[in-house]
């Protein structure tokens, strides 16, 4: 289908994204990591610049070139840590923030100066992990009057109404103005252009339901984001 014309619908309006996914080092070369490519948060950057947002794109670990040419502030960060940093510190000048990106829940709690060998290890490395912040809850706790917050939950759970109830726990318990639900599994959701959504309201109404490319899904959140905001 041919891309909607700009509406400009969300001009001036400030609209912060997060985008990929974090990194969690435990020595300089290795992390633990997640599949998220970035691709359906730089869409939403995309289609809300191109309705007239200022646009702050915070990108996990993302492909420089998936955001070449953009008319979007691209803010590159590696760890959860990084992009709490950079999302608190932007957050406090955005009118719209849609959490997109895939924070690892869990960074190890040793971070290695050096490579770590196997033959001080053995057959088995146990790596601990503890707690990262939740971005998402700290922006909710901290909203300004009129901020309009966006989560995104990928779930495996492959029964709609499942996911549907996994979505209502996680908005109920994060009460984003919007959580949209996203199908994910070993072959469907991450590094590919289709994307399957269901979004919900801290009433637990489903407001939304569609599946398509990656720049069609981002559209459907907008439109909801600008009816919020109006
Ligand atoms: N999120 C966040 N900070 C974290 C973890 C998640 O801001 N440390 C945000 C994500 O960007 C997303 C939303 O919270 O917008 C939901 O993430 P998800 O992983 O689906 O939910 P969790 O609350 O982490 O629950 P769980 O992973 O246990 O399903
Ligand atoms: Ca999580």
């Amino acid at each position: 289908p041919a891309p909607s014309l700009p509406s400009g619908d969300l001009r001036g309006v400030r609209v912060l994204v997060t985008a990929g996914g974090t990194r969690e080092p435990f020595d300089p070369v290795r992390f633990v990591g997640n599949r998220s490519s970035g691709r359906q948060g730089i869409a939403i950057a995309a289609d809300a610049a191109a309705r007239g947002a200022a646009v702050t794109l915070v990108t996990a670990n993302v492909d420089a070139g998936l955001t070449e040419g953009l008319d979007v502030d691209v803010r590159p960060v590696g760890s959860a840590l990084e992009l709490a940093d950079e999302v608190r510190a932007a957050a406090a000048e955005a009118d719209v923030v849609v959490m997109t990106a895939a924070v690892a829940d869990y960074r190890p709690a040793e971070v290695h100066a050096e490579k770590l060998k196997k033959d001080a290890q053995g057959d088995t490395l146990t790596l601990e992990l503890v707690r990262n912040p939740d971005v998402l809850a700290e922006l909710v706790a901290n909203r300004r009057t009129g901020q309009i917050i966006v989560g995104f939950a990928a779930e495996t759970e492959p029964d709609r109404a499942a996911r549907i109830e996994l979505g209502r726990a996680k908005i109920a318990r994060k009460p984003a103005d919007l959580l949209v639900v996203n199908h994910v599994g070993w072959s469907s959701g991450f590094e590919r252009e289709e994307n399957a959504i269901e979004v919900l309201t801290p009433g637990g109404e489903v407001v939304r339901e569609t599946s398509g490319t990656k720049a069609e899904v981002a559209a459907a959140v907008l439109d909801l984001v600008a009816t919020a905001l109006a």
